[in-house]
Formats: C-alpha cells, sequence, structure tokens
C-alpha cells in the first residue's frame, strides 16, 4: 500500500466540473445532456481528452462505454474500475454522475503524482446512459456489460422519435458488434462509484462520506393508454373515452398505492406523460406514461408493481378505454462488498473523516457491476438532499473528501 498524503489537487478538479458543465443544452445551473445528443458527444470528447492527456489507453465499446486505462506493472492482474456517468436528465443539476467521472480521473492524476505505478491497472469507466431519457430504460451501458440486457433487448429499444438503438448508436460513430460488449465475470477485481448521495442524510448528521451497503431495486412500468380522438365541442361528456382522464385516474392510484404501502421506503412516480394529439380543441385519444417504482426491499417493491398493475386495468375497463402494460425493468437490489466497505472505512478512517454506512435509494451503475465484481459506492453530502434539479450542490470540499477518500482507497486495492 502507498502511503497516505492528502494532494487532491481541489482547484485542477473544479475546473474540469465547470468545463463540463459548458456541455448542457439548458442554460447553467440547469443541466441536460442527453445521450449521444451533440452535447453529449462534445462532452464524451471532453472526457477523452482529459484521460488521453494523463496517458490512459482508451477504448470504448459499442453502446458508447469509454474505458480509459491506467496501466499497473501487472497487466495481467484483473483491474480495479472506478468511473460514474455524464449524461444529465433534463434540468438536472451538474453533479449527479459527473463527480464520479472527474473525481475519478483526479484520483488516477493523484496517483499519477505519486511517481509509484500501481500492481493493478486502474480503469475509468463512463458508463452510456446511466440515465433512462432517451431509450427509456436506466444504467443502459452497465447493463449490457454486465449481460443483463441483452445484444437482442438492445435491439428492440428506440427513442421518442422511432429511432431504433442500433441506428441511433452507429450515427453517433459506435463501433463493434452488440456483441461483443458484455464483460467477462473475472475482468474486474472491484467497482467502486463515487457519487453525490442525492438525499438529505449526510448533510443532516454532519458526516463528510456515506458508505454504501445496498442499492435500492428500481422498476419501471410503461403504459399505453388508447382511448378515443374527437372534437373538444361536438363529442358530448357521455360519449367520451379520454385516454388523458383516464392516464389522470391512472396517476393518481399510482401515488396512493406507494404513500399507504407501509414501507416508508416505497416511492412511486410518473414522470412523464405522452399526450396524442396535443392539440387544446382534441379530446386525447391515446397516451404514454412511464411509472417508476422502488422499495429497499424487492419483494415488497414487486407487491406494489402488481397492485399498480391490478388497479390501472380496473381503471382501464371502468373508463372503457384500452390498456397495455409493458414491463421495462425490475431490478433485484444489490449488495455491496463488504470487503470493499470495509476498505473504504479504513481509507476514511485515515483522513479523520466520518463515515455512516447507508443504502442508496437512486439506482447507480453500480446496481449491475455488483453482479460482474465485488462492489461499492462512495456517498458524499447534497445540500439539502436536492438533485436531479438545477439547484443540486455539492461543495467542493466535500468532492475532494470523497477523491480523498477513493485515492485511499485505489491505495489500498490496485498497489
Ligand atoms: C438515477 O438517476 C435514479 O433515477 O435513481
Ligand atoms: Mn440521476
Ligand atoms: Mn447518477
Amino acid at each position: 500500500m502507498l502511503p497516505m498524503h492528502r494532494s487532491v489537487n481541489g482547484d485542477r478538479l473544479q475546473h474540469t466540473l465547470e468545463q463540463l458543465a459548458y456541455y448542457s443544452d439548458t442554460p447553467a445551473p440547469a443541466m441536460t445532456r442527453v445521450l449521444f445528443s451533440p452535447v453529449d458527444m462534445a462532452a464524451r470528447r471532453y472526457i477523452r481528452d482529459l484521460c488521453e492527456a494523463v496517458e490512459m489507453q482508451i477504448r470504448m465499446d459499442a453502446v458508447g462505454n469509454l474505458f480509459a486505462r491506467w496501466e499497473g506493472v501487472a497487466p495481467d492482474l484483473a483491474a480495479i474500475a472506478i468511473g460514474s456517468h455524464i449524461d444529465a436528465i433534463p434540468y438536472s443539476g451538474q453533479f449527479d454522475g459527473t463527480v464520479g467521472v472527474l473525481g475519478a480521473i483526479e484520483a488516477i492524476r493523484t496517483l499519477q503524482g505519486t511517481g509509484e505505478r500501481p500492481l493493478r491497472s486502474i480503469e475509468l469507466l463512463l458508463f452510456t446512459a446511466e440515465e433512462p431519457t432517451r431509450f427509456g430504460i436506466g444504467c443502459l451501458g452497465s447493463r449490457a456489460l454486465a449481460g443483463v440486457l441483452s445484444p437482442a433487448e438492445l435491439r428492440l429499444l428506440s427513442d421518442e422519435t422511432g429511432e431504433d438503438f442500433d441506428t441511433v448508436r452507429l450515427a453517433a460513430g459506435m463501433t463493434g458488434e452488440l456483441e461483443d460488449v458484455r464483460l467477462p465475470e473475472d475482468y474486474y477485481h472491484a467497482f467502486i462509484e463515487l457519487h453525490i448521495e442525492q438525499g438529505p442524510i449526510l448533510e443532516r448528521e454532519g458526516i463528510p462520506i456515506g458508505v454504501v451497503t445496498a442499492i435500492a431495486a428500481p422498476a419501471t412500468l410503461h403504459l399505453t393508454v388508447e382511448g378515443e380522438g374527437g372534437h373538444a365541442g361536438t363529442v358530448l361528456m357521455p360519449d367520451r373515452k379520454d385516454a388523458l382522464t383516464a392516464a389522470a385516474a391512472m396517476v393518481l392510484a399510482v401515488e396512493q398505492i406507494a404513500a399507504t404501502n407501509p414501507s416508508p421506503d416505497a416511492v412511486a412516480t410518473v414522470g412523464r406523460l405522452q399526450v396524442f394529439p396535443g392539440a387544446v380543441n382534441s379530446i386525447p385519444s391515446s397516451v404514454q406514461l412511464d411509472v417508476d417504482v422502488r422499495d429497499i426491499q424487492g419483494p415488497n417493491r414487486d407487491a406494489i408493481l402488481d397492485e399498480i398493475r391490478r388497479r390501472v386495468h380496473e381503471i382501464a375497463e371502468e373508463r372503457g378505454v384500452k390498456l397495455e402494460a409493458v414491463l421495462v425493468n425490475c431490478d433485484p437490489p444489490a449488495t455491496c462488498d463488504p470487503r470493499l466497505i470495509h476498505v473504504i472505512e479504513q481509507a476514511a478512517e485515515e483522513l479523520r473523516l466520518p463515515t455512516q454506512p447507508m443504502v442508496s435509494r437512486a439506482y447507480h451503475d453500480a446496481l449491475f457491476m455488483a453482479t460482474l465484481c465485488p462492489t461499492a459506492m462512495v456517498f458524499i453530502p447534497s445540500h439539502g438532499g436536492i438533485s436531479h434539479r438545477p439547484d443540486e450542490y455539492t461543495s467542493l470540499e466535500s468532492i475532494v473528501q470523497g477523491v480523498e477518500v477513493l485515492v485511499g482507497a485505489l491505495k489500498r486495492l490496485a498497489w
């Protein structure tokens, strides 16, 4: 293990965070960086340039996961992977994911500054589409790496304009075969993701470092409601089969089911409605909605999903509309590796940074990396617990502390 010293360069890290924030489709501080959009491509180029500048070996797989490797002196040993994502949902903040990518680059630069090469290679991973914005499914890149999303399933995905994933990724310049994306199980020795907490606990408790023990189970249900369109003036109320009013009843039912579930960790959200044809004087004939359901306990999340499915079908019947419900994903929760948790705790202790074990209620690429190799996460405080909003904020001091812990963990694992 390399001896400890604090040399993470906060100014350098701050500069890269500010530079990356320029690549957005909405004015700062609101971030919008959707998979393979021009700003996403430019942001990827920026990350690539940073990695090339410190002589990391870069490769990109067929879905656009970027791998940047600082080769160790024993390249045959499985590498230590670190990283996160840089895509950002519409009107979100500057810190979700980006801290884990730029923090990982800063950790590698810091370690390079010691003049000592690691035994194991250290590989930065920038995952494709952690956010579900474009193709409706979160953690697209890490799912594919873990083999949870097969090439056939990838080919079935399409975006809002109807373009399929394969066409979109080829147009964005991704090359190679989807069949080659999945990684072998012994590819990595460990994976650690540094991320903002996105919740209020660390700030409230005054604890700088959260050590994630488990990641909650997310599921997404895609509903298509088909009613009957018509003229907003001439179709009288008793004769209507309005797809939007049926969908509205479903949205309220989703809220009520989660809110009355005995688990305090049960949450359900409808964050997106697409109304067709979308004219003020036209009765909506069709509505699509996505339901996001989560709980820390997989079986309880499944029970909530079952209840939602039962209730939305009842509503469709009551209102005389057709309903199609497609389960997009239904993932088990992940448990972090106890040995890695201990390594992170030791690294924090050496820096005299108090830690708190915690469950991640948000999902992360670590959810799928945990199926490939021992995995853990380092959390740093989110101001006010705010995330997925432009006013998401984590102080530079907190980010530097998170990177220092990452550096300490890498020293223990890679040397
Ligand atoms: C990740 O962005 C999530 O929605 O949990
Ligand atoms: Mn997010
Ligand atoms: Mn994230």
